[in-house]
């Protein structure tokens, strides 16, 4: 650009800015104004970088060139501001409602939020109460009162991530909901129809139906005259209640240290229908969680007259009802927040 070209080019944008200002009414004119003539795409800019282009005796002309249509725009800036007068200052400030609004979208709870809040109202309703503990435990409570004394073989069902505090492996995060269990019972005398649900941790690998943090819901009933066959049929009723008539659960024996005898409760894989898949292992059944009468042994960890009382009580996944019900294949979705996984439900 020589000088005559960069001058000329000052001038007719000038010119412009000289019919533009008088279209300018709100604050949001005066920055596209502002933008236009003196921002970074505008004449101003491109002239202030031919400068050092040009012949050094013609330099300090084409930077008096600039500066003087930079003054004249920010006059014509000015003037207008003024122009627009005290009532425009109002025009100027006012909020620019002309815009279809964009608005802010709302929030609903997790998922996982739901599906506890729909199960304890499935079990409010049997006539149960809700109960919380603490997910910093203490072995007494996550394994010893549990019919597991320091160094019982069944320990090793629960990959244990322990508290650097205390003394060595006296804390934990809980591996199940069942410590609760300890603690509803220690702070109150029989009939107990109580639901304990929470977070739990696990050194788990991640895969499908794994994960190291996880949500339970623990179950427990102690009165007298309570069988197996009450067990069984609180499970029924609950599976009826929350996945509807097309889904088939089974009671299998199983092992746990606090209940006897034991079961595992399992429902029909919903991603085969029973006929095998990689989400089931091959097996065609999902297993929810674990059951059983519970032990005499912790009744009497909490003081309660074993001859007098029996019960049962049980543990169940929250993710893996929520993969049946809502056929999610993976565990880790839950934990990805994944917006476009969380708002479709
Ligand atoms: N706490 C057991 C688990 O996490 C489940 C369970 C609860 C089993 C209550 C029996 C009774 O594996």
């Amino acid at each position: 650009m020589t000088l005559s070209e960069l001058t000329a080019l000052l001038d007719e944008e000038l010119a412009r800015a000289k019919e533009q200002i008088d279209k300018v009414e709100t604050a949001s004119d005066l920055e596209e104004f502002e933008r236009t003539f003196l921002g970074k795409r505008s004449a101003a800019t491109a002239a202030n970088q031919g400068i050092k282009d040009l012949a050094p005796d013609e330099r300090p002309k084409a930077g008096q060139a600039v500066s003087g249509y930079k003054a004249a725009v920010n006059e014509l800036i000015e003037a207008r501001k003024a122009a627009l007068g005290d009532g425009a200052g109002e025009v100027l400030d006012r909020l620019d409602l002309t815009l279809p609004g964009r608005g802010l979208g709302r929030g609903h709870l997790h998922l996982i939020t739901q599906v506890q809040q729909e199960l304890e109202e499935v079990f409010l309703g049997l006539g149960y109460e809700v109960a919380e503990g603490p997910e910093v435990e203490t072995d007494f409570y996550n394994f010893e009162a549990l019919n597991m004394p320091q160094a019982h073989p069944a320990r090793s069902m629960w990959d244990t991530l322990y508290v650097k505090l205390g003394r060595p492996e006296e804390v934990v995060l809980r591996t199940h909901t069942s410590p609760v269990q300890i603690r509803v019972m220690e702070s109150r005398q029989p009939p107990v129809y109580t639901v304990m649900p929470g977070r739990c941790y696990r050194r788990d690998t991640l895969d499908a139906r794994h994960s190291p943090v996880f949500h339970q819901i623990e179950g427990l009933v102690v009165d007298e005259g309570i069988t197996f066959g009450d067990l069984a049929g609180t499970i029924d009723a609950f599976t009826r209640a929350y996945f509807g008539p097309g889904h088939t659960s089974r009671l299998r024996p199983s092992y746990f240290p606090f209940t006897e005898p034991s079961a595992e409760f399992e429902v029909t894989c919903f991603v085969c229908d029973g006929a095998g898949c990689s989400v089931c292992s091959k097996t065609g059944w999902l297993e929810l969680g674990g059951c059983g009468m519970v032990d005499p042994n912790v009744f009497r960890a909490v003081g309660y007259d074993s001859e007098r009382y029996t019960g049962f009580a049980f543990g169940f996944g929250l993710e893996r009802m929520a993969m049946v019900r809502y056929g999610v294949e993976h565990i880790k979705s839950f934990f990805e927040n994944d917006i476009r996984f969380l708002k479709q439900f």
